[in-house]
C-alpha cells in the first residue's frame, strides 16, 4: 500500500468526447486500485462539464480535476473540420501550460494540504507527443495511451511504409477502392484501400493532409514513450497487437475499458443525456429497436439524412436517433421536423444526446447504427448487439471493416449513404441470426478477456505494477 501511495498519474486525454469517456474509465480502474488521478482537462471542456460533474470529481477521494487552455479562442466552435487547428493549438499554447503545470506538480512537496503528492507518472493522449517529450524532460515517466483500435495504430504507423511500397497515394490516383492493401502487417487478407483513414483517398505525391500527418507522425512517436496502451482486447485484435509489440517499448492491452471499470468515478459527458429515452425503450418490445448514433464528432448533410430517414422507414422498425444539435448545421430544425412527420407518433424519438451504454444495454435495442468510433464499436460489441456501420473518418474506416469482415458482426455500409442499402443492412442486421450469434460469440469472448484471469484483467494488473515501478 505503501507503494500505491506513491503512484500518482496524471492522466491528458485529447479534449474530444471519445477520449474523455475512455480516459475516464482508466482513471476509474487507476483509483480502484489505490492510486491518485489528476485529471488534466482543457478550461474550455472544464467549464462545458458543469458545477456537477466538478463538484463530483472534487468529492472523490484521490481524483482531481485540473485543467490547461486549448489555445483556441472562446468563440471557437471547436467542431471536426476545426480539429487540426486544436491539435496545433494544444501542442502549442496548451503545451507551454502543460509544462508549468507538470513542472510544479512535480515539484510540490509531501505537505501539499489537498494530499496529493508529486506527479511520478503521465499517461497521455497517444495523439498529443508533446505531452510526453515534457514529461521525460521534467523527468517524469510518460505513457501513450492511444484510444481506438489496434488494427488503426497499426495502420497509421505503416503509412510511411505504404508510401516507400508505393500503396499510398493510390498508384491510379483513388481509381479502384476495392484493391487490396498489402503494406499493413497482419491485415493483408482483409484490407482495402477503402479501409484506410478517409484522408489518404485525396492524397496526391505526399501524404500531406494536416490531421492524417499529425497522427501519423504521432504514432511514429509512440515508440519514444515507455509504452503504448490500448483499449482492446487480445481475443479482439491478437495479431496486430503482436506487430506492435515488436516496434513499441512495451505494450498493454487493457479493454474494453468501460466494462473493466463499468462505474466511472465521475461525469465526462459535455452533453445532457435525454433519460426520456430509457422509459421510452421500456414500452418497446424485445430487440425490436434500431439505435443510431454518429458519436460526438460526425457532421452529416441534409441529404445524407433525408437517405438514413427513408431508409429506417422503409426497413419498418421503430428507432431511436441521436441528432446533436452540431450535426446537420443550418438545416437541423427542418430535419427534425421531417423525421417527426415522417415517422408518426410513437414509432421513433429523436434525441440530442441518450446514455449510450444504457441504450445498448436495453433489451429492447436490435441493432446499432453507429459511425464506427471505437468507443461505440467496442461497446456494441460488449453488449453482443448487432452492427450497421457507417464509418465518417480517421481510425473509423478500419473499426467497421472489423466488424463486417473479420468478426461479422455487424455489416459495413461504408462509403454508400443510400435509403436502399439503409433499409437492407438494418433489416439483415435485425433478422440474421448469424450475425446475431456472431455478436453474442464475440460479447462472451470479451466477457471472458475482462473476467478475473483474462488476457485484460491481467494486462490492467500488469499496467498498474508498472505504473508503481515507474513511480519509485
Ligand atoms: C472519436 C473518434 O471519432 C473515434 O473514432 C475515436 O475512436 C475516438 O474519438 P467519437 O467520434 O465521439 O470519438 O466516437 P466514439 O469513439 O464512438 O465515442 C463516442 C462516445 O460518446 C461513446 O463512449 C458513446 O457511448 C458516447 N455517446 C455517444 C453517448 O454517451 N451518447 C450519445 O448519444 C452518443
Amino acid at each position: 500500500m505503501a507503494e500505491a501511495d506513491m503512484a500518482h498519474v496524471l492522466v491528458f486525454p485529447i479534449p474530444a468526447q471519445g477520449h474523455l469517456n475512455s480516459f475516464l474509465h482508466f482513471s476509474t480502474g487507476l483509483l480502484r486500485a489505490g492510486l491518485h488521478v489528476t485529471f488534466l482537462h482543457t478550461d474550455h471542456n472544464l467549464r462545458r462539464l458543469g458545477a456537477a460533474a466538478r463538484e463530483a470529481a472534487a468529492a472523490t477521494p484521490r481524483l482531481r480535476f485540473l485543467s490547461v487552455p486549448d489555445g483556441l479562442p472562446d468563440d471557437d466552435p471547436r467542431a471536426v473540420d476545426g480539429l487540426p487547428r486544436l491539435m496545433q493549438a494544444l501542442s502549442t499554447t496548451g503545451a507551454a501550460a502543460y509544462r508549468d503545470l507538470l513542472a510544479s506538480l512535480r515539484r510540490r512537496g509531501a505537505a501539499a494540504d489537498d494530499g496529493f503528492k508529486p506527479v511520478t507518472c503521465v499517461v497521455a493522449d497517444g495523439v498529443m507527443p508533446f505531452a510526453w517529450d515534457i514529461a521525460e524532460e521534467l523527468g517524469v515517466p510518460a505513457i501513450a495511451y492511444r484510444t481506438v483500435s489496434a488494427c488503426s495504430v497499426l495502420a497509421y504507423l505503416s503509412v510511411p511504409r505504404l508510401v516507400e511500397l508505393g500503396e499510398l497515394p493510390f498508384p491510379d490516383g483513388g481509381g479502384d477502392l476495392d484493391e487490396p492493401v498489402r503494406g499493413v502487417p497482419g491485415m493483408e487478407s482483409f484490407l482495402r484501400r477503402r479501409d484506410l483513414p478517409i484522408q489518404c483517398r485525396s492524397l496526391t505525391d505526399t501524404y500531406q493532409d494536416p490531421l492524417l500527418k499529425a497522427v501519423v507522425a504521432a504514432t511514429v512517436d509512440s515508440r519514444r514513450a515507455r509504452a503504448l496502451m490500448l483499449n482492446t482486447t487480445a481475443s479482439l485484435e491478437g495479431p496486430s497487437l503482436a506487430h506492435l509489440a515488436e516496434e513499441m517499448r512495451d505494450v498493454f492491452a487493457v479493454g474494453p475499458l468501460h466494462a473493466i471499470s463499468p462505474a466511472p468515478a465521475v461525469a465526462t459527458s459535455l452533453w445532457r443525456h435525454d433519460d426520456g429515452c430509457m422509459a421510452w425503450l421500456d414500452g418497446q418490445a424485445e430487440r425490436s429497436v434500431v439505435y443510431i448514433s454518429l458519436g460526438s464528432l460526425t457532421v452529416i448533410s441534409h441529404e445524407q439524412f433525408t437517405e438514413f430517414l427513408h431508409g429506417l422507414v422503409a426497413a419498418g422498425y421503430p428507432f431511436l436517433w441521436v441528432l446533436r444539435p452540431d450535426m446537420l448545421g443550418a438545416s437541423q430544425d427542418a430535419a427534425l421536423q421531417e423525421a417527426i412527420a415522417a415517422v408518426g407518433e410513437g414509432r421513433a424519438l429523436v434525441v440530442p444526446w441518450a446514455p449510450q451504454r444504457d441504450v445498448l444495454r436495453h433489451h429492447a435495442v436490435g441493432c446499432f447504427l453507429t459511425h464506427s468510433g471505437w468507443n461505440s464499436t467496442i461497446e456494441g460489441v460488449v453488449e453482443g448487439v448487432p452492427m450497421v456501420c457507417w464509418p465518417f473518418f480517421a481510425d473509423q474506416q478500419i473499426n467497421s471493416r472489423l466488424v463486417g469482415a473479420v468478426w461479422g458482426n455487424g455489416l459495413d455500409m461504408k462509403d454508400v449513404c443510400e435509403r436502399d442499402m439503409v433499409e437492407g443492412t438494418v433489416r439483415e442486421a435485425m433478422e440474421s441470426d448469424e450475425v446475431r450469434k456472431l455478436a453474442r460469440t464475440l460479447a462472451e469472448q470479451v466477457e471472458r478477456d475482462i473476467a478475473d484471469g483474462g488476457s485484460s484483467a491481467m494486462e490492467f494488473k500488469r499496467l498498474v505494477g508498472f505504473i508503481r515501478e515507474l513511480s519509485s
